[in-house]
């Protein structure tokens, strides 16, 4: 995001359902060393439903130090209090007069089910009220029911089904394309 909109959007303390404690913040180029050790943390398990790139240390450390700044992306972390990488979530767009913007989200294993998901979009949905195209859009594969439900409890629709294909161990399934008006 644009280093003048970035101060729209200062950081916002949180409290998630478990009573386990956050701040919501824009992501800073900075982070590269947190975000390298999020993307290594995360289980193999999670590239199944979320593969922007191989989940490696140095393409989370790249996405901070390229993204962070980058006027066509915005990017949300939830940053734990030890000041580590409790999740984060994105959209971006390919240029100024882009129609849609493409969505993104991964929650750290032990801040999954307790509201991280959804407090994280939540937030993101409310900059991209101002920031960025009027269209969002995303895919989510059938099998990650918790995904579904909360894309769809936030008001996305469902527009499309298909399949994708298989990557690496894991086998071609069907997903669903979503997408949602932003303002
Ligand atoms: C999918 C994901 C983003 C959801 O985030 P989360 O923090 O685990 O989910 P939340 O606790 O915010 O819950 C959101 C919704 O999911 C559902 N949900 C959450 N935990 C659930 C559980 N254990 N069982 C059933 N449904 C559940 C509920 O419908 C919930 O809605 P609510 O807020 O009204 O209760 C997260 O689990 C994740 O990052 N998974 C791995 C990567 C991934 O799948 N990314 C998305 C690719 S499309």
């Amino acid at each position: 995001m644009r280093p003048e909109d970035q101060k729209l959007f200062p950081p916002v303390d949180v409290t998630l359902r478990d009573g386990k404690r956050g701040i919501l913040r824009l992501l800073r180029q900075s982070d590269a060393t947190i975000l390298g050790d999020f993307y290594v943390s995360l289980p193999p398990i999670a590239a199944r439903y979320y593969w922007p790139h191989p989940l490696t240390r140095e393409n989370g450390e790249n996405w901070a130090a390229q993204q962070a700044d980058n006027p066509c992306c915005v990017t949300l972390v939830l940053e734990t209090p030890q000041g580590e990488i409790g999740g984060y979530a994105w959209y971006r767009w390919q240029n100024e007069a882009a129609p849609n913007s493409v969505f993104g989200i991964c929650i750290r294993e032990d801040y999954q089910s307790c509201g991280a998901g959804r407090i994280l979009m939540e937030h993101l949905l409310k900059v991209a009220e101002t920031v960025g195209p009027a269209l969002m859009q995303l895919t989510c594969q059938h099998a990650n029911f918790r995904a579904v439900q909360l894309y769809q409890k936030l008001g996305f629709r469902i527009t499309k089904e298909g399949m994708v294909g298989a990557r690496r161990e894991f086998a071609a399934e069907p997903q669903y394309w979503m997408e949602r008006r932003c303002r």
